[in-house]
C-alpha cells in the first residue's frame, strides 16, 4: 500500500460515507476523532476534515488537535471542515438560509484548479448545513458558487489546502466522486492499490509476524464475517487456528451439519459441539426477549469457554469484529454516534486472558465479502443473510420449547428455499419466518383446526439500520403459504409483515 487518507470525524452523520468513498477509489483511509492527539506516519498523504453537527460560531467549537495548516500534507475541508478553515483564518460565517439544504446547483468559477478537473461548469450537489461562510479570508480564492452559496469551494491560496460547503461523499452530488478522486488520486498523488489481495496479503504477513508459533482460538458463527475472519487467519497460521462452532439448537433447520461441513471443506480445524439440551434447558420458561438474549449470551460464553480450555497453549483469541463495530465504539459524540447496532452475543472469555486479533479490523461489511471472494469462500456462505446471535429463539414470540423450534425451522425452511429457488433470495437483506404465540380457527378437510400462525418477514435494507418490508410477489407469497399450511403440522395460517424499520424493527423480539 503506497499511501493512506486520514479523515478527522467531527460528529456528521456522513463521516463513514466518506471513508466508504474513498475506499472505493482502492485507496487505504482511516476515521479518527478530531481530537485525537496523532503524529502523522508518512504513510498518510492527505487529511479531509469531515462535516459536523457544531457550528463554528459556539463556545468550545470543535477545532483538530492536529495542526492541519501546516502538517505537510493536503487537506480538503468539507462542510464543517471547510467552515472551520475559513472561520480560523478570519472568514464571517452565520446562520445559513432554509435553501442551503437539499439539492444546489454548483457554477464552477475557477475550472483550472486541479480539484475541479473533470467537472462540468453546472452540476447538481448536495447541501446541509445550517452555517454558511458568508466572506472568504484575505488570499483564499472561491472556486465554485451555487446561487444560494458564493463560497461553496475554496482553496486557501495556492497552498494545499481546500474547502468544500456541499457534501461530495453523498450519492446525490453528481460528480462527488470525482471531487474525491480529484483530491486523493490528484493532489494527494495516492496509488490505487488497495485491492482485497492486497490487503490479504499484507495481513497474513502482518498475521504471521503478530502470531509467530502462538495458537488463536476463534468462534465461528456460520456468518460472513468469523468465517473470512477465519479462512484469513487459516492462511497465516494454518493448523495453528482452532476453530469453535456451537450448536445452539437455535440455527435454521439442518444449517449446523451442512455448515460444519462446508466449514472443513475450506480446511479449517474446526470442532462442532452440540450444546443445544443446554441452551433449550436454560430457556424454559423465559419470555422476555432481553431475558433470552442473556441466557443465550451466558451459555455462549460458557460453551464457548469449555471448549477453548481443551485446547492446549491458546494465547490469542480471534474475533470477527469489521470496521463499523470499531467506529461505532469510538465515534464522536454527533450524529454519527447516535446510529449504533446494540446487539452481538456472548463476550470476551475474561478468565482466559486471551489477547485479541482482528483481521477485519478495518473493514467494510461489502470489503469483506470481497476479500472472502478473493480468499476463495463459496459464494453460499459469502451471500448468506445476516442471522441474530440468540437465532430463532428471537423468532419465537414468548416461551422457547424443542417443539416450537421444530415447527419454526420447518416454516423458515420452505419460505427460504421457495425464495433461493425463485432467484429472490439475494434481492432481499434478509428474510425469516416467526412464530407467533396466537393460535387461530381453521378448516381442514372436513375438519376444524386451532392451531399456529406464522408470520413472514422480508426486508431490504442498506446496513439493518433502516430497513423496509420487500415487495414480493402476491404469487409467491401464496405458493409459500399454501405450502407451509401443507407441510407444516400445527400450522394453520400464514401472514406476511408489512412493517417498514422504524418504526418496527426487522426481528419481533
Ligand atoms: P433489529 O431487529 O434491531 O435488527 O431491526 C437489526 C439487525 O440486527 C440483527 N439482530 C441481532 N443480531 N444479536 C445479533 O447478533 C441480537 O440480539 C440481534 N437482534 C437483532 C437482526 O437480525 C438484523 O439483522
Amino acid at each position: 500500500m503506497s499511501g493512506e487518507i486520514l479523515i478527522l470525524d467531527f460528529g456528521s452523520q456522513y463521516t463513514q460515507l466518506i471513508a466508504r468513498r474513498v475506499r472505493e477509489l482502492n485507496v487505504y483511509c482511516e476515521i479518527v476523532p478530531f481530537n485525537k492527539q496523532l503524529e502523522l506516519s508518512p504513510s498518510v498523504k492527505g487529511i479531509i476534515l469531515s462535516g459536523s453537527p457544531s457550528s463554528v460560531r459556539e463556545e468550545g467549537a470543535p477545532a483538530p488537535a492536529l495542526d492541519v495548516e501546516h502538517c505537510g500534507v493536503p487537506v480538503l475541508g468539507i462542510c464543517y471542515g471547510a467552515q472551520w478553515l475559513a472561520w480560523k483564518s478570519g472568514g464571517t460565517v452565520a446562520p445559513a438560509g432554509s435553501r442551503e439544504y437539499g439539492r444546489a446547483e454548483l457554477h464552477v468559477k475557477d475550472a483550472s484548479d486541479p480539484l475541479m478537473k473533470g467537472i462540468p461548469a453546472d452540476s447538481r450537489v448536495w447541501m446541509s448545513h445550517g452555517d454558511t461562510i458568508t466572506d472568504l479570508p484575505a488570499g483564499f480564492r472561491m472556486l465554485a458558487s451555487t446561487d444560494a452559496v458564493d463560497n461553496a469551494a475554496f482553496r486557501i491560496g495556492d497552498s494545499l489546502i481546500w474547502g468544500i460547503q456541499f457534501h461530495a461523499e453523498v450519492h446525490h452530488s453528481e460528480f462527488g466522486a470525482r471531487f474525491l478522486e480529484n483530491f486523493v488520486l490528484g493532489i494527494c498523488g495516492v496509488a490505487p492499490d488497495w485491492t482485497p489481495e492486497n490487503f490479504i496479503e499484507s495481513t497474513v504477513a502482518h498475521l504471521r509476524a503478530q502470531i509467530g508459533k502462538d495458537r488463536v482460538v476463534l468462534g465461528l458463527s456460520g456468518g460472513v464475517d468469523s468465517t473470512v475472519a477465519a479462512v484469513l487467519l487459516h492462511k497465516a497460521i494454518g493448523a495453528q487456528l482452532h476453530c469453535i462452532f456451537v450448536d445452539s439448537g437455535l440455527l435454521r433447520k439442518d444449517e449446523f451439519a451442512s455448515v460444519l461441513e462446508s466449514y472443513k471443506g475450506m480446511g479449517l480445524n474446526v470442532t462442532g459441539v452440540n450444546a443445544s439440551a443446554r441452551f433449550l434447558g436454560d430457556l424454559a420458561g423465559v419470555t422476555d426477549p432481553e431475558k433470552k438474549r442473556k441466557t443465550i449470551g451466558r451459555d455462549f460464553v460458557e460453551v464457548f469457554n469449555e471448549a477453548a480450555s481443551k485446547i492446549k497453549d491458546v494465547s490469542w483469541l480471534g474475533q470477527g469484529t469489521i470496521y463499523p463495530d470499531v467506529i461505532e465504539s469510538s465515534a464522536v459524540p454527533g450524529a454519527s454516534a447516535t446510529i449504533k447496532s446494540h446487539h452481538n452475543v456472548g463476550g470476551l472469555p475474561e478468565d482466559m486472558k486471551l489477547k485479541v486479533v482482528e483481521p477485519l479490523r478495518q473493514l467494510f461489511k461489502d470489503e469483506v465479502r470481497r476479500v472472502g471472494a478473493a480468499l476463495g469462500i463459496p459464494p453460499l456462505i459469502l451471500g448468506r443473510h445476516p442471522f441474530p446471535g440468540p437465532g430463532l429463539a428471537i423468532r419465537i414470540l414468548g416461551e422457547v420449547t424443542p417443539e416450537k423450534v421444530a415447527i419454526l425451522q420447518e416454516a423458515d425452511a420452505v419460505f427460504i428455499d421457495a425464495l433461493r429457488r425463485e432467484g429472490l433470495y439475494d434481492t432481499i437483506w434478509q428474510a425469516g419466518a416467526i412464530l407467533l404465540p396466537v393460535k387461530s380457527v381453521g378448516v381442514m378437510g372436513d375438519g376444524r383446526t386451532y392451531e399456529n400462525c406464522i408470520a413472514l418477514r422480508a426486508v431490504t435494507s442498506v446496513d439493518g439500520m433502516t430497513a423496509d418490508w420487500a415487495r414480493l410477489p402476491y404469487e409467491f407469497l401464496a405458493s409459500v403459504s399454501d405450502a407451509i399450511i401443507r407441510s407444516v403440522k400445527g400450522v394453520n395460517r400464514v401472514v406476511y409483515d408489512i412493517c417498514s424499520k422504524p418504526p418496527a424493527t426487522i426481528e419481533w423480539e
